[in-house]
């Protein structure tokens, strides 16, 4: 009996990680409900696919921390939503507002490497 529930567990601790990540990093388009009604289609986003791709093994090229207007590029924030931090109209004028983030931070990168998507359609991917 012992021996059984040993081997249970021993194998539930090696495929617990494993699951975890799977159901955390499993994004495959970014469709924040902050934004409500949305004009544009969701944004298709393999988030592992495409981070393995181009290459990006730095969690902190996206996800930064900050607060009162003060961006904090030390300090992951993984799993918090963008909207978490930007707002889609943001009170303070200086503010980078939620589209913006996603907007900058995508295009800025694409267009530096001079790889992946500049055009609206081509992230804005329209359904069949
Ligand atoms: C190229 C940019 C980029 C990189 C690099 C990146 N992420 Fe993300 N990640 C995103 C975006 C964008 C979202 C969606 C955020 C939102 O919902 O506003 C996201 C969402 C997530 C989520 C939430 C998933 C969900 O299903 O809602 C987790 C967890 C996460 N990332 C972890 C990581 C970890 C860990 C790394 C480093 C190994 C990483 N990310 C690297 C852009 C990135
Ligand atoms: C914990 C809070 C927090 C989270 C989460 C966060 N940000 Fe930010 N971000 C800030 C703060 C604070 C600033 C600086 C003030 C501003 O520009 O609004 C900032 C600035 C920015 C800027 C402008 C500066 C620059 O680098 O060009 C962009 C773009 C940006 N964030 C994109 C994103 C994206 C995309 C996500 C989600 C993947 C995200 N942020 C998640 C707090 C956050
Ligand atoms: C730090 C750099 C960086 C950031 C930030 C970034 N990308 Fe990319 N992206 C790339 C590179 C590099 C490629 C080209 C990969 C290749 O084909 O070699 C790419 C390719 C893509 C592709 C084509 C997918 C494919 O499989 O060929 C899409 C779609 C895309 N990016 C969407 C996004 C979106 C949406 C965001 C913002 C949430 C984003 N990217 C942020 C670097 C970045
Ligand atoms: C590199 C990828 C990329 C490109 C290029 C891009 N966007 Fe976006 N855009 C995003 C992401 C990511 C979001 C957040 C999507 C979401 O949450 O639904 C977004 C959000 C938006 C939103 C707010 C959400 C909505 O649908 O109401 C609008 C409007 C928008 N984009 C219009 C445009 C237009 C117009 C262009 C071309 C001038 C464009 N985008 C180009 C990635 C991109």
């Amino acid at each position: 009996m012992k021996k059984i529930a040993l081997v249970a567990l021993l194998a539930l601790s090696l495929l617990l990680p494993a699951f975890l990540a799977m159901a955390q990093d499993d994004l495959k388009e970014i469709k924040s409900e902050a934004f409500g009604k949305l004009q544009r289609p969701a944004v298709a986003f393999d988030h592992n696919a495409h981070n393995e791709k181009a290459q990006i093994e730095d969690c902190l090229v996206c996800h930064h921390s900050g607060e009162n207007g003060v961006q904090d590029k030390t300090t992951g924030s993984e799993g918090t939503p963008c909207s978490e931090c930007h707002k889609v109209k943001p009170t303070d004028k200086k503010a980078t507002s939620l589209m913006r983030a996603y907007h900058k931070q995508c295009i800025a990168c694409h267009t530096e490497k001079k790889k992946g998507p500049l055009a609206c359609g081509e992230c804005h991917v329209r359904k069949k």
